[in-house]
């Protein structure tokens, strides 16, 4: 066992884990991070999606030691201070960006790392950015919609489906 210590949510977690111990692992299992989510294990949903020192990264394609001493951020360190929803947040709740919910984490934070990099994205970088973020109700289309909502643009012109 080795122990790692990194910054989650703005708070000091440490633990002590396994060589093998994915970072999802950890925010889920010692972490209690349960917003995290696991869909597949060929490193393609996208469920997983945290962010690790500002980029966002598939925290299933990482192990956990490889993220000691590193500042992350998941989907339980989104919301506002208040604990009211963020734009990102607020803007899928407002354009049906979510069905069941389960994708919903990481789009968020895939979602962020994009319009931080990118604050105002066409509709086609928007596709292209979650090209790794499946998910399996929506058809993406409002997922789009909300992001590009977030990022202050008039989706109006973005035809309903
Ligand atoms: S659980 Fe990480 S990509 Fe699917
Ligand atoms: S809302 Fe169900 S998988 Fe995306």
């Amino acid at each position: 066992m080795t122990k790692v210590t990194m910054t989650v949510n703005g708070k000091p977690a440490s633990g002590d884990v396994e060589g093998r111990t994915l970072l999802v692992q950890f925010l889920r299992e010692n972490l209690r991070l349960t917003g995290t989510h696991v869909g597949c294990d060929t490193s393609q949903c996208g469920a997983c999606v945290v962010h690790v020192d500002g980029k966002a990264v598939k925290s299933c394609t990482m192990l956990a030691a490889e993220a000691d001493g590193a500042e992350v951020t998941t989907i339980e360190g989104m919301a506002n201070a208040d604990g009211s929803l963020n734009t990102i947040q607020q803007a899928f709740q407002d354009h049906h960006g979510l069905q069941c919910g389960f994708c919903t984490p990481g789009m968020v934070m895939s979602a962020s790392a994009l319009l931080a990099d990118n604050p105002r994205p066409t509709e086609a970088e928007v596709r292209d950015y979650l090209e790794g973020n499946i998910c399996r109700c929506t058809g993406y289309h409002n997922i789009v919609k909300a992001i590009m909502a977030a990022s202050g643009q008039d989706v109006g012109a973005i035809a309903a489906e």
